[in-house]
């Protein structure tokens, strides 16, 4: 058994799998996509939600700071994309981090990935979901037609809210719950809304409409939601470019960069005014912005030269997308007061209302744009998922069924059809934030074992026309970074590593008014502490093994951004991978191909 796990299947064997499909039947996907495409669609997925909706808690949550937040993610999902890149390039198929995780640490991992996987693509796309729900009505406030609001927000958020009111007592507290349009607007939902059977009737609309559109979209053809793409692709960058130029030149004209310097809670005034762990906590929805950028591996099998471009698609929408999200953190944090952006999720529309910058037609065009945008983000993300379950069901570890290609349209129909469902039903009765953290770790997850696999792999021969990681040799220089990082911590806090193992929370507002548990204020310090003990065995294994720089960057940056995760996000999280390893051991480890043919692996 413990072989069964741990088989991997080898790179020729993917290779081989992938050309019967390709070539034998007609049921190949159809390969149309070039690098401009590739790069439109790494931007498609990238640019969302996370910029037009999650920005706002994250600016709330780490001021201005939350920029170095942007660069630290940006600089892991570049590492991780050249790791992505060179398993690309080596195994041109459609299963994305799935297949190179079962090329280099074995069919549990790769079973494990594919099982995260469904967390960044399907339950990332709920996410958007909502968000895009949240600026369409809102769009189509602004045009007079009003959705009632018990068919404009979800049951959970709704029944939350009504919770929140009733616990709290202090007349103060309620009256500045109740101040917030958001939170009127979900309790006037629960009251408004008709009870059948002793259920409350409440369900985002929007939400579920635009799941099913995409899903017709994605059913239809490869052809149809590339050209589709592309043309919401450029209209976003336009919009996004223009709010960069006109909130940049009125932070200017107006002498508003006294706001990147607000006044924390000591008095100073500083670029982090919640401190560094303000700016930590911002990671779910400031990572969520980065997701994406590896969507564009999956259509490996819908590429002209699949080896060539896949790189290049990744990197250069990587490249773009990281520039644009600084400097659009530096514009909303300069153009209002950090302070302001608390619950606000139209962050970027927020910054140009009449009490803000005041822009009315600023407002309109990013309310329509953030539809566009984060529609664009649904099509590449609902048609990642399919491509995904289409490559475990090749190996047998979903059913057969997983792999059926459409006779006409060429696209992989029922996995399409269920992706569709999967997205929609919890949209039934999921909020945003639940699954907002979830997406953020299950992917974190995923790139830390991608990042980790290439340093598995074996070295290989340069081909002219492919792309190559560069190789520089982590032996010393990691070991030499990482004290060098842990000597410049020390001298910039001299408690810092002593702090890590203080677990006396007394002095914890939070923690000794019973809001948060013990576990709860360990969480951070704990994973701090793996974090170190891990990279300290990183450092040993590179030393020894003459591992490549690039991929141990990937690793220890990426390892680090999940410190920024929190108990509740562990747990449900670890829930998850349970579950998908008891499906594993009833299901794919015996129906695995490499089950009946070990000579393979
Ligand atoms: N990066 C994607 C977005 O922000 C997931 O919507």
């Amino acid at each position: 058994m413990p072989n069964a796990l741990f088989r991997t299947k080898k790179i020729e064997k993917i290779l081989a799998d992938s050309a019967l499909a390709d070539e034998g039947h007609s049921s190949g996907l159809k390969r149309v996509l070039t690098v401009r495409d590739l790069t439109f669609f790494g931007i498609a997925a990238i640019i969302g939600a996370g910029s037009f909706s999650s920005l706002g808690g994250a600016v709330f949550s780490g001021g201005p700071g939350v920029v170095l937040l942007f660069v630290i993610c940006g600089i892991a999902c570049a590492f991780t994309a050249f790791c992505y890149s060179e398993f690309a390039s080596r195994i041109p198929v459609a299963g994305s981090a799935y297949t190179y995780a079962y090329a280099s640490f074995g069919e549990l991992f790769a079973w494990i990935i594919g099982w995260a996987l469904i967390m960044e693509y399907s339950i990332g796309n709920i996410y958007v979901s909502f968000s895009w729900s949240d600026y369409f009505t809102s769009f189509l406030g602004k045009i007079n037609i009003h959705i009632p609001d018990y068919f404009s927000c979800s049951y959970a958020e709704a029944k939350a809210a009504v919770e929140k009111l009733g616990s709290l007592t202090a007349e103060a507290e309620r009256a500045d719950f109740l101040a917030k349009k958001a939170n009127v607007e979900l309790l006037n939902a629960w009251n408004s809304a008709s009870v059948v059977g002793g259920l409350r009737i409440i369900a985002d609309l929007p939400a579920l409409l635009i799941n099913i559109l995409i899903t017709i979209l994605v059913f239809r053809g490869i052809k149809e939601s590339r050209n589709f793409s592309n043309l919401m692709v450029i209209l976003k960058l336009a919009v996004v470019v223009l709010v960069i130029l006109v909130g940049g030149y009125m932070i200017f004209s107006n002498g508003l960069t006294a706001n990147w310097l607000p006044a924390a809670t000591d008095g100073t005034k500083s670029f982090m005014p919640n401190g560094f762990s303000g700016v930590m906590a911002a990671v779910s929805g400031v990572f969520f912005a980065y997701i994406g950028f590896d969507a564009v591996s999956v259509l490996a099998e819908e590429s002209k030269n699949p080896q060539r471009d896949l790189p290049r698609g990744m990197t250069y929408s990587l490249i773009i997308c990281t520039v644009i999200y600084i400097l659009l953190a530096l514009v909303l944090t300069g153009a209002v007061y950090y302070g302001k952006f608390e619950n606000v999720g139209d962050p970027l529309a927020f910054i140009f209302e009449e009490q803000n910058l005041n822009i009315g037609w600023m407002q309109f065009l990013v309310a329509i744009c953030a539809v566009v945008a984060m529609t664009s983000v649904m099509l590449v993300f609902q048609m990642g998922q399919p491509r995904i379950w289409m490559s475990m069901s090749r190996d047998g570890l979903l059913p057969p069924v997983f792999q059926t290609i459409h006779k006409k349209f060429k696209t992989p129909s029922f996995s399409t059809v269920v992706t569709g469902i999967v997205v929609g039903v919890p949209i039934l009765f999921t909020d945003k934030d639940f699954v907002l953290d979830f997406t953020s770790i299950a992917t974190l997850f995923a790139f830390v074992l991608v990042c980790g696999g290439v340093l598995l792999i074996p070295k290989r021969e340069k081909e002219p026309g492919k792309f190559h990681m560069p190789y520089i040799n982590g032996k010393y220089i990691f070991p030499l970074l990482l004290v060098a990082v842990v000597a410049l911590l020390a001298l910039l806090s001299r408690n810092y590593f002593t702090d890590l193992f203080n677990f006396d929370f007394s002095g914890d507002k939070d923690y000794v008014s019973g809001k948060i548990s013990f576990m709860d204020a360990a969480t951070p310090k704990i994973s701090l502490i793996i974090f170190w003990i891990s990279c300290i065995a990183i450092a040993v294994a590179a030393f020894i093994k003459n591992y490549s720089l690039i991929p141990l960057m990937g690793l220890s940056t990426c390892l680090y951004l999940l410190t920024g995760m929190t108990k509740s996000n562990w747990a449900w999280f670890l829930a998850w991978l349970a579950i998908g390893l008891v499906l594993y051991l009833c299901y794919g480890i015996r129906k695995s191909k490499l089950a009946s043919a070990p000579a393979a692996g």
